[in-house]
């Protein structure tokens, strides 16, 4: 039988149902285990296993890739450690990465720790697909898309199909979507990496992040470099998780569909400029992300136009927190300059759709850009 994503999202992971035990076990807290004899696993120290995580790792492995048992998930203390690991597990110096010029922040620090390996990086825009220019003789091709902050999208499949040409591997940055939004390994990739402290888990109180893979030897390769590094999620962290999935569908079609509505009124007003929401009709990147997304994401950008407007706006909103980070249920937004790490405007704002009230939303945010005016 088929189930749908909601049902698949509710029942991800869990156990066989057994008399008498909860319907997901709670959080395993321990640092060893009972082993007598020869060390041969499931569950031996806790840097290497941990019941709670395996169940959460099976929860993503069945919303990564429906109806697939040969999914190998790998959960981490955040989306950074998870990308840390595909990076740093596979590349070696004398190597060449692709990586996104207009990826995550902090990729620019993972560059420079790269280069300092003495692997070559090169960088291109996620737009018109435009890493396909840099990608000869590369080993590895790191995609983002729709891109965080500037939600620009490339198309992975033709991505992937050019990669594998060059005997490259590919790994996608699918935290802003979601599994629930895109299928990176169904699209082609090797690898789907997430931060799962976004709209995976979606409250804002946790950090986590994943990889996925269908090949068992990257996956064994990445769970190394876990071990290595130890940078494991807690088991209250993980349960966490776990325990969030269950509404993942109710809240990611909620947020998408109140950020269509935010897109929507936004596109209707001259103080907004660079308006940026992969799932509006006519946008720049929408023809792509509809040939790839399922769903299209919490989050909007647009420009207003400068500092001290998107500050004063930011102040404004009653029913939007001025924060980082994005996903969660409670609306955020940022000007995302103050970091001074992405090329945007000064008045560039990343606005994070949360699980309010359409109309509540919508109307606060007219409001305060009617108040800044
Ligand atoms: C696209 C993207 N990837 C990865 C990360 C890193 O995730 P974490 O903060 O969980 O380490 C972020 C964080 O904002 C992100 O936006």
């Amino acid at each position: 039988m088929t189930w749908g994503e909601g049902t698949r999202a509710v029942r991800a992971g869990l156990p066989e149902a057994r008399a008498y035990e909860p319907t997901l076990p709670g959080p395993v807290f321990a640092a060893h285990y009972h082993l007598p004899g020869e060390p041969t696993g499931p569950y031996t120290y806790g840097r290497d296993e941990n019941p709670t995580w395996t169940h959460l790792e099976r929860a993503i492995g069945e919303l990564e890739v429906p109806g697939r048992t040969d999914v190998e998930t790998v959960v981490f203390a955040s989306g950074m450690a998870a990308i840390s690991s595909v990076l740093f597990s596979q590349l070696k110096t004398g190597d060449a990465v692709v990586l996104p010029a207009d990826g995550y922040q902090a990729l620019a620090l993972v560059r420079e720790q790269l280069a300092a390996y003495g692997i070559e990086v090169r960088t291109a825009p996620t737009g018109g697909d435009a890493q396909l220019s840099v990608l000869g003789g590369a080993r590895l091709l790191w995609i983002e898309t729709p891109s965080n902050p500037g939600l620009d999208v490339c198309d992975v499949r033709r991505l992937v199909a050019a990669a594998r040409e060059e005997g490259a591997l590919v790994a996608v940055d699918n935290t802003l979507a979601t599994p629930l939004g895109q299928r990176p390994l169904e699209l082609g990739a090797d690898f789907s990496v997430a931060s799962g402290t976004k709209g995976l888990t979606g409250h804002g109180d946790i950090l986590l992040g994943h990889v996925a893979c269908r090949d068992a030897s990257l996956a064994g390769s990445v769970r190394r470099w876990r071990k290595i590094a130890g940078a494991i999620p807690g088991p209250m962290e993980a349960w966490l998780a776990h325990r969030s999935l269950a509404t993942l569908q109710l809240r990611v079609d909620r947020q998408c569909a109140t950020a269509l509505a935010l897109a929507e009124a936004l596109a209707a007003r001259d103080d907004v400029s660079g308006l940026r929401y992969p799932g509006l009709p006519g946008g720049p990147s929408h023809k792509v992300a509809a040939g790839q997304m399922r769903r299209f994401g919490s989050v909007v950008s647009f420009v207003l136009p400068d500092r001290a407007r998107a500050e004063r706006f930011l102040e404004a909103l009653r029913l939007v927190d001025d924060a980082t980070s994005f996903g969660g249920v409670r609306s955020t937004a940022e000007r995302r300059g103050r970091w001074g790490g992405d090329a945007v405007p000064e008045g560039f704002v990343r606005f994070s759709v949360g699980a309010e009230d359409a109309e509540d939303l919508v109307a606060d945010v007219l409001r305060a850009l009617d108040e800044v005016r």
